[in-house]
This record gives structure tokens, C-alpha cells and sequence, in this order.
């Protein structure tokens, strides 16, 4: 069978891709390991879907890679997976600087250890001259806790005069989000046979189209986001509207 790359039409590849990367714990059950391990295989997964999207020119790829919800798990798996972070971040920082990739963050950034913080920082300030992929890691994320945050700020900002009542409509509310200077996903994509969306980017996926993979992440790889992107390019996107309006 060809490789899905190659039967990808190169004129529709979605500018902006999310994932949720899930089934690190089970794949590490099914291969009698601790979940951590599920976790370390899961970085590789990252790093060739990072890889793939640079190579089929999307701009913007979205990783959920730890949501608000996760600090309530067990101590020595959070400490495990901040740990995993501060290494991918070191030793992944000269291959994404060779792929041109830049690095953002959404989440609430506040809550990371001083020590992802400080990598983080520094690998986004190496990167931050390059113009291929923008990957865009969600830490500390959760879609409530933005989109609550946006209403504070507006809030604040109307109290203040700067916003008026009769100003605030999606244009304005999507300012204030974390991905306001990022395109909606066209695409999420979520791996381990699970069908929920977790709180992520609840807003910004109002017309996302969505994918659902048995995969477990650790088995992910480019040739599976290929597949998924080969996938989304048969689908009819309506935007609400009929089919004949989308031919007129
Ligand atoms: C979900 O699997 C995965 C996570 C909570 C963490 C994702 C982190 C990585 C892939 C590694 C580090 C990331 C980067 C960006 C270098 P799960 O533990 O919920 O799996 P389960 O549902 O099978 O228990």
C-alpha cells in the first residue's frame, strides 16, 4: 500500500493540527511496565509526529501534553513526567532548531515547576527565529480554566472602559484566549480509542473536524498523522451550511 504522505493533496494540508496524546499508561501495562515507561516511549511519538508535520508543511501543531486535571495524579507521576519534559526539552532542542521549529506554550504556566519554566524559556528564546512548524505544547491546560480566564480579563478591561458591552462578540472573546495568535484546528486528533475531548480547546474546535484513533500514543507515529490528515481530506467540512452552497 502507498504511503498515505504520498496521497496527500498538498494544496489542503490543515494549518493547524491539536492532538490528544493518550494511552501512554495502558501501552505501558500491556508491555508490564511501569506507566512512566509509557510516558518515556510516548516522547518518541512526539518527536516523529513533530517531524512529520514539518515535513507536510502544517504550521501549527498543538500537543496536549498535560492537562490541569493531571497534577491530581499520583506524586511520583507528575514529578516523572515534569522530569520527562525538562529532557525532551534538552535533548530534543538541537534537532528542532535543525527542522526550523519554534516552540509555544498555552496552559497556566504558573503552576510548572521553576525548573520546566526555565528550560522552557530558554528552548523558546533558542528558537524563536525560525519560521517552519509552530509547536504549541499545552501544560498546565485546561479549556475552562482559559476560557474563565478570558471572561476575567474582559471583565476587568470593562470595568476599566477599554472594553464596552456592545464590543464583546467571538472576535473580540478570542483575543483573550491563549491561542489568539493561532488559526482555529481544522483537525483533532485523539489516540487511545478514547472518545472525549477532555477539556482542550473547546472553544477553538467548534468546527474542528475530529479523529479517533484505537492507536495508543506511544505507537503513534508520522505515518499515522499522514493517515488521519488523508482522512480529514475526504471529509466534506459544511461550516453549517448545505452541500450545494458549499459548490456555488
Ligand atoms: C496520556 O496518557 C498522556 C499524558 C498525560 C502525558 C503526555 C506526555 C508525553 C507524551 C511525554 C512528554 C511530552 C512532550 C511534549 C515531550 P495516559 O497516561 O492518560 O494513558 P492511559 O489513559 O492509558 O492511562
Amino acid at each position: 500500500m502507498e504511503s498515505f504522505r504520498n496521497r496527500l493533496d498538498k494544496n489542503r494540508i490543515p494549518k493547524h493540527v491539536a492532538v490528544i496524546m493518550d494511552g501512554n499508561g495502558r501501552w505501558a501495562e500491556k508491555h508490564g511496565r511501569a506507566r512512566v515507561f509509557g510516558h518515556e516511549n510516548g516522547v518518541e511519538s512526539v518527536r516523529s509526529v513533530v517531524e512529520g508535520a514539518g515535513e507536510i508543511g502544517i504550521k501549527h501543531l498543538t500537543l496536549y501534553a498535560f492537562s490541569t486535571e493531571n497534577w491530581e495524579r499520583p506524586k511520583p507521576e507528575v514529578e516523572a513526567l515534569m522530569e520527562l519534559l525538562v529532557h525532551a526539552i534538552d535533548n530534543e532542542s538541537e534537532l528542532l532548531m535543525k527542522n526550523n521549529v519554534r516552540l509555544t506554550t498555552i496552559g497556566d504556566l504558573s503552576k510548572m515547576p521553576l525548573k520546566v519554566k526555565e528550560r522552557l524559556d530558554r528552548c523558546i528564546r533558542f528558537l524563536n527565529n525560525n519560521t517552519g512548524l509552530n509547536l504549541i505544547l499545552a501544560l498546565s491546560y485546561s479549556s475552562k480554566w482559559e476560557i474563565i480566564n478570558a471572561v476575567k480579563n474582559i471583565v476587568n478591561e470593562t470595568i476599566d472602559g477599554n472594553v464596552k458591552l456592545e464590543m464583546i462578540n467571538d472576535k473580540l472573546f478570542e483575543k483573550y484566549l491563549n491561542t489568539a495568535e493561532t488559526p482555529d484546528p481544522e483537525l483533532l486528533i485523539r489516540t487511545s480509542g478514547e472518545f472525549r475531548i477532555s477539556n482542550f480547546l473547546l472553544w477553538q474546535i467548534a468546527y474542528s473536524e475530529l479523529y479517533f484513533t484505537e492507536k495508543l500514543w506511544p505507537d503513534f507515529r508520522k505515518e499515522d498523522l499522514f493517515e488521519a490528515i488523508f482522512d480529514f481530506q475526504n471529509r466534506e467540512r459544511r461550516f453549517g451550511k448545505t452541500s450545494e452552497q458549499l459548490t456555488m
